[in-house]
């Protein structure tokens, strides 16, 4: 499995995304604001890879503190908590795991606990994480894959996969877990401009997988699309709203909107971690928009004029009218999204 992150005696161990797939470089974070700073600078990306990092890094917030006493610490705590949420807003997994972890120190603060033991609870609940968002992985994987064909060719956008994940992935789930259980399923990954994860995350952990990969640029998809060369759409979520809406990398919504014309089905797969009930729906979820040169540069080569305007935003929003089902680890969701995601995350 991927290393994507990893807890390593009082460090953060990732491996760097940016220089993927040219070079594996891992890095080694001390503090909770060196983990804030990766996620930021997607150091490591991707809804609930995100996640954990943010739980190992408050985690690590708590170990290395020098807070004299407990109300000092917890002082501490809760402006590091707001740093991490500060540093990207879509992916709702962030937000979630930084209310897990303020859920178990503040229970273990009120408990009276000592400050080493709550840098205990708090590993152990960062670590718990992590654990139950790969398991999360491993059994949307089982549900979604029964929805591929035993000979299927599959396109996905941006990267969702061990990467993007604790391990195994969302929509790469679904994909290793149709592989796993003998479907020889072909995939066609998006490039995603401007950041590249399709071109240089999702293909380079197919290709590892020894599965069956091509690359085409995001405006190649309407002509496979035209061609009949896709059965199936999967891709994965950063937010969902309570109606169904989905919010993932920028380029989904044309995705979604050729699958409809072509008569493929759309699936989201994410796990209920990912899904926002307290958002009505799409219109509320907030886009990230991120610096211009991720658009006018390609690595350190500028590939567009200087003085042209630039918008980016990292994500859009794909209505619930859109998908034909959303792959949780609780099952799958059909619509009416507004029930059949309540009753996904009552039962999570
Ligand atoms: O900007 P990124 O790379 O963090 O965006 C990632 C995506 O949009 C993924 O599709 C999404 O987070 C799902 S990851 C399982």
């Amino acid at each position: 499995m991927l290393p994507t992150v990893a807890w390593k005696d009082d460090r953060v161990v990732m491996v760097d995304q940016r220089k993927l797939p040219g070079r594996e470089v891992y890095v080694e974070l001390r503090t909770a604001r060196e983990v804030a700073r990766a996620i930021e600078k997607m150091v490591i990306r991707g809804a609930p890879a995100i996640g954990v990092a943010a739980a190992m890094g408050l985690a690590l917030g708590v170990t290395k503190s020098r807070a004299k006493g407990s109300a000092a610490l917890a002082a501490e705590f809760y402006r590091l908590c707001d740093t991490m949420a500060g540093t990207r807003p879509t992916a709702v997994n962030l937000f979630w795991a930084i209310d897990r972890m303020k859920g178990v120190f503040s229970a273990a603060a009120r408990a009276g606990r000592s400050p080493a033991e709550i840098a205990g609870i708090v590993v152990a609940e960062a670590r718990r994480i992590h654990d139950e968002d790969v398991a999360c992985c491993r059994a949307l994987g089982a549900h979604g894959a029964a929805l591929l064909p035993d000979d299927g060719r599959v396109l996905t956008h941006c990267n969702a996969g061990a990467l993007a994940t604790g391990g195994y992935g969302t929509a790469l789930g679904v994909i290793r877990a149709a592989v796993e259980g003998g479907k020889r399923i072909a995939v066609y990954a998006d490039e995603t401009r401007p950041f590249l994860q399709g071109s240089r995350l999702t293909a380079w952990e197919l290709l590892r997988d020894g599965i069956d990969t091509t690359i085409v640029t995001d405006g190649m998809a309407g002509s496979l699309f035209s061609g009949g060369t896709i059965d199936a759409v999967v891709v994965g979520a950063d937010r969902i709203a309570a109606n169904g809406d989905v919010a993932n990398k920028i380029g989904t919504y044309t995705v979604a909107v050729l699958a409809r014309e072509h008569e493929v089905p759309f699936y989201v797969a994410a796990p209920t971690s990912t899904i926002d009930l307290a958002t009505a729906d799409g219109g509320g979820i907030p886009i990230e928009e991120r610096n211009s040169r991720e658009v006018t540069h390609v690595g350190t080569s500028r590939v567009a004029p200087e003085g042209a305007g630039v918008w980016n935003p990292a994500f859009d929003v794909t209505p619930h009218r859109f998908v034909a089902g959303i792959i949780t680890e609780r099952g799958i969701c059909r619509p009416p999204y507004g029930e059949s995601l309540a009753a996904a995350c009552d039962r999570a």
